[in-house]
């Protein structure tokens, strides 16, 4: 049964809430994780929910998700601009990838406007806010179905 999902958060996700409001909103790291499983479990998805301040940690767990994992939703945060090393990872992983931002990254300064991952995506999501991780767990849900 194809139904094992991975969230995969880059750096400073973990301070949602508490960052930059105006971008990301209010919710919190931990009740946005708390949504995330909710949801997976009306979906019948099992899921894990990661984050790393870490480009290697996030690189590993690209790495492992090939043989445990049948999508990866994938918020890359600063690294999106800049990791080849993670586009590489992601590149390897031969199952449907969902880029995910909260905020809308082609409205804000140009260093952000420019992704390393979405040629590689099968599809993204960006300023929808923290409802973006929702819209993306109902997505791959039927992308792993197929
Ligand atoms: C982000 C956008 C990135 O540019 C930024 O570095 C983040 C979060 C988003 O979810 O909107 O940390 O990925």
């Amino acid at each position: 049964m194809n139904n094992k999902i991975i969230i995969i958060n880059g750096p400073n996700l973990n301070l949602l809430g508490e960052r930059e409001q105006s971008q990301y909103g209010s919710i919190t790291f931990e009740k946005l994780k708390e949504n995330c499983i909710q949801k997976s479990k009306d979906l019948n998805l099992s899921i894990e929910f990661a984050q790393s301040n870490v480009e290697g940690e996030l690189v590993d767990l690209i790495q492992d998700a090939r043989n445990k994992f049948d999508g990866i939703i994938i918020n890359a945060a600063a690294f999106t601009h800049t990791s080849v090393a993670i586009r590489d990872a992601l590149d390897i992983f031969k199952k449907p990838i969902i880029e995910l931002h909260i905020s809308n990254i082609y409205k804000r300064e140009e260093f952000r406007q420019k992704s390393l991952i979405s040629d590689i995506a099968t599809g993204g999501i960006f300023g929808l806010g923290a409802d973006g991780y929702i819209l993306a767990i109902i997505a791959m849900q039927k992308l792993v179905k197929k």
